[in-house]
């Protein structure tokens, strides 16, 4: 288990910190998690216990916490529009004080790199009391969200060292677009979509992502150096990537950092742009980037610095940064290794503890 595993027995080789080479390690788990889930035919390979109980489910609640809540929001968009199954995504520790009402037949996923998360564990109590079925998605196989549900998909990311999360959450997203696409199929489901090719891609645009750290640590310094306070911005999928974007930023370099929906600006945010306010917006989604461009000028003239995060073939020439262009689903893969960066070199560029930020813990086993 990750809890048993004592980090000064697992080596940071060449590397300065755990986060650093987590990151770099993105691209590998991406390949591992192909091999592990593909059969010799190229296949999926999924239990086909989990199989039959997403198929038999009318309903799923995700349940999780920090960065693999965050990793649970992108998963939601994967199950629904794949497996056309409708999806809850909820906090752990909030589920029990308003449980919802349930369906007929539900479904819990828990989502955990390190399978022992108290307030997760909580929620598999009282839901196992009730008498629902559970599937943990989690990096420990073996851990006790692990050994207490009913089934359990590993993430194959390896040990994960650095407290603030990075190559487990792009496992959970790529073993949750598996399971959609797995789920899918079982119903009969027409797809247009192969998540393994898929998969293959976005490993080869992290690989090109980590090739760019000097970009970004540039950026870092320009932009990020003594600010107190930052702003990402997106729509649809990439808003989700924001949450993630900012609980980084905000871990390690303890910037205060918040990730905004474009829409809601004006319902209250745009108020606390100031001259000179960092706002980080990512653009990788066809569809709503005529908006969050809109929202990029909005904020721009009110004295934000702006730096823009577009996916190749929407980029414009004062763009910050550019990603590779993967499947649309999938781009909080490509887009959330930039943001992790971002997060390293602000917490490093200010003398922070980057792999063991004050106050916090890898795992969080009180409630
Ligand atoms: C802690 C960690 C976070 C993590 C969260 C959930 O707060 O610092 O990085 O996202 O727990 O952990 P889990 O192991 O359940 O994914």
């Amino acid at each position: 288990y990750t809890a048993h595993i004592d980090a000064s027995d697992i080596e940071k080789g060449t590397y300065p910190h755990f986060m650093l080479k987590e990151i770099d390690e993105q691209p590998f788990v991406m390949r591992r998690i192909i091999k592990e889930y593909q059969t010799e035919d190229n296949k999926l390979k999924l239990d086909a216990d989990v199989r039959q109980a997403m198929k038999a489910c009318d309903r799923i609640y995700i349940i999780a916490a920090g960065t693999s809540y965050h990793a649970g929001l992108v998963g939601k968009e994967f199950i629904e529009k794949l497996a056309n199954i409708p999806v809850e995504v909820h906090i752990a520790s909030e589920f029990s004080y308003n449980m919802p009402l349930l369906s007929e037949n539900p479904l819990f996923v828990f989502i955990s790199q390190s399978g022992e998360t108290a307030d997760s564990r909580a929620v598999l109590v009282r839901i196992k009391e009730l008498g629902h079925p559970a599937l943990t998605i989690t990096n420990v196989p073996g851990s006790t969200l692990s050994r207490e549900a009913d089934y359990t998909l590993n993430l194959y990311a390896g040990p994960e060292i650095a407290v603030a999360s990075t190559k487990a959450y792009t496992a959970q997203i790529a073993v949750l677009a598996i399971l959609a696409v797995d789920t899918a199929q079982a119903k009969e489901l027409e797809l247009d979509f192969d998540p393994m090719q898929e998969l293959a891609i976005v490993a080869n645009a992290m690989e090109v992502l980590t090739d760019q750290k000097e970009a970004i640590e540039e950026l870092v310094r320009e932009n990020l150096g003594t600010t107190r306070n930052a702003f990402f911005i997106g729509r649809s999928t990439d808003y989700h990537v924001c949450q993630e974007g900012s609980l980084k930023l905000k871990e390690i370099s303890y910037i205060q950092a918040e990730g905004f929906a474009g829409g809601e600006l004006k319902h209250g945010t745009i108020a606390l742009i100031e001259e000179g306010t960092p706002v980080i917006a990512i653009a990788t989604q066809e569809n709503v980037n005529l908006s969050i461009r809109g929202n990029v000028q909005e904020v721009a003239a009110r004295g934000a610095n702006t730096m823009v995060f577009s996916m190749k073939g929407l980029e414009q020439d004062t763009d910050a940064f550019v990603i590779p262009h993967v499947h649309e689903l999938l781009t909080p893969l490509a887009s959330v290794v930039p943001m992790q960066l971002l997060a390293y070199y602000a917490a490093l560029h200010r003398d922070c503890d980057v792999d063991k930020p004050r106050n916090l813990a890898k795992s969080v086993t009180v409630e």
